[in-house]
């Protein structure tokens, strides 16, 4: 059994975050969604992955991958030269493939619980393609699920107008080799891109066996969500453990699940998890509250926050109170020192700024 990732596109719904990042590089509680993604294709025992890249991003992830010894698999790297389909990127790595069974898992979608045993259960299976479907309160916005009275799959729909369910497809999908000759079966659809779902439509055409799975784990695909801050609470909750590994002095006060890790500082503050301080960062005279996530060498000092999503190396100097915000890599918040109290603001593109 091979993996294949898919970890390219242009990511324009995360925007501004994503004008200089991979959208599966963006981390949520300190780790790149993909780095969430390798950790269950090695809890699987993968041993060969393809990873599909776009011409754009592949230098980053090239990097943060390496060639997967850090999880003992091999990485093959493919690159897509345009973002045309997920159906289009499985043509592009027909040579990877090979006839194996193989798993696609979409870079950009997190999952409570891995995929070993589904894995495991399709091996055993005479199913061609097995498939996870969660319900969601948008599924306009997703591939859909058709189901016949017994709760069978009996066709598939991408981004319907009028759902014919509220049962998404989820980005994790298993096939057998059949699915390229559904592939090559297919046109792009009004978006102009080869879409899965309408290859796997395909196959539930031909007769072929499409298994459909409740996902019963949560599931996020952080690709769609406007709420990233909501990806942030739901893995701070899941994975946060007590730990403190970097430096606390006697006057703070740190509450709960909190991990400090290696070389931060904190200082006079106040903690109250579930939250993480990144490596080398620093909290100074402040308080954070749950569901905070501060990224490595960032600092914090004489401030308030809480519920905040903060990259790596920025800045939050003295202000008072910050909520509900996501802040990137190497951005500063700082209180203005103007007697008249203005603001003085340089935002990027596609950024919000609530005042
Ligand atoms: C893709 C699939 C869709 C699926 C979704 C899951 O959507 O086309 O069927 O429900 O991933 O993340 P896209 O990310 O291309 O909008």
């Amino acid at each position: 059994m091979k993996a294949l990732v898919l970890s390219g596109g242009r990511g324009t719904r995360l925007r501004p975050l994503t004008h200089t990042m991979a959208k599966q590089l963006v981390p949520v509680a300190n780790q790149p969604i993909l780095g969430y993604v390798m950790d269950h294709l090695k809890e699987a025992a993968i041993k060969e992955t393809g990873v599909i890249v776009a011409p754009e991003t592949q230098e980053e992830v090239r990097e943060y991958l390496g060639d997967g010894s850090k999880w003992d698999l091999k990485i093959n790297y493919i690159v897509q030269d345009r973002p045309l389909g997920l159906a289009h990127a499985v043509k592009t790595a027909r040579s990877f493939l090979g006839d194996d069974k193989f798993v696609m898992y979409l870079g950009d979608n997190l999952l409570g619980k891995g995929i070993k045993d589904a894995i495991e259960k399709f091996s055993r299976s005479d199913s061609h393609c097995m498939i996870f479907l969660k319900k969601v309160q948008d599924p306009r916005a997703f591939g859909v699920a058709k189901l016949d009275e017994d709760g069978n799959i009996v066709g598939l729909v991408e981004k319907p107008k009028e759902p014919p369910s509220d049962l998404a497809l989820v980005g994790v999908y298993l096939f057998s080799p059949v699915i390229h000759e559904a592939i090559d079966s297919i046109k792009p659809s009004w978006r102009g891109e080869l879409e899965i779902t309408d290859a796997i439509q395909a196959l539930i055409q031909k007769g072929y066996k499409v298994q459909g799975e409740i996902l019963e784990s949560w599931w996020l695909d952080t690709g769609k969500k406007d709420d990233f801050l909501a990806a942030n609470t739901t893995v701070l909750d899941e994975y946060v453990r007590r730990s403190i590994e970097g430096e606390v002095d006697e006057e703070s006060n740190i509450e709960g699940r909190v991990r400090i890790e290696e070389d931060a500082i904190v200082q006079k503050s106040t903690i109250r998890g579930p939250v993480i301080i990144g490596k080398n960062a620093r909290v100074e005279n402040s308080f954070i509250g749950p569901y905070s996530s501060i990224g490595d060498e960032s600092v914090i000092k004489d401030s308030v926050i809480e519920h905040v999503v903060i990259l790596e190396r920025s800045k939050v100097f003295g202000v008072v109170r910050l909520e509900d915000s996501l802040i990137g890599r190497d951005a500063t918040v700082k209180k203005a020192n103007s007697l008249r109290g203005a603001l003085r603001l340089m935002i990027g593109d596609h950024s919000q700024v609530e005042i």
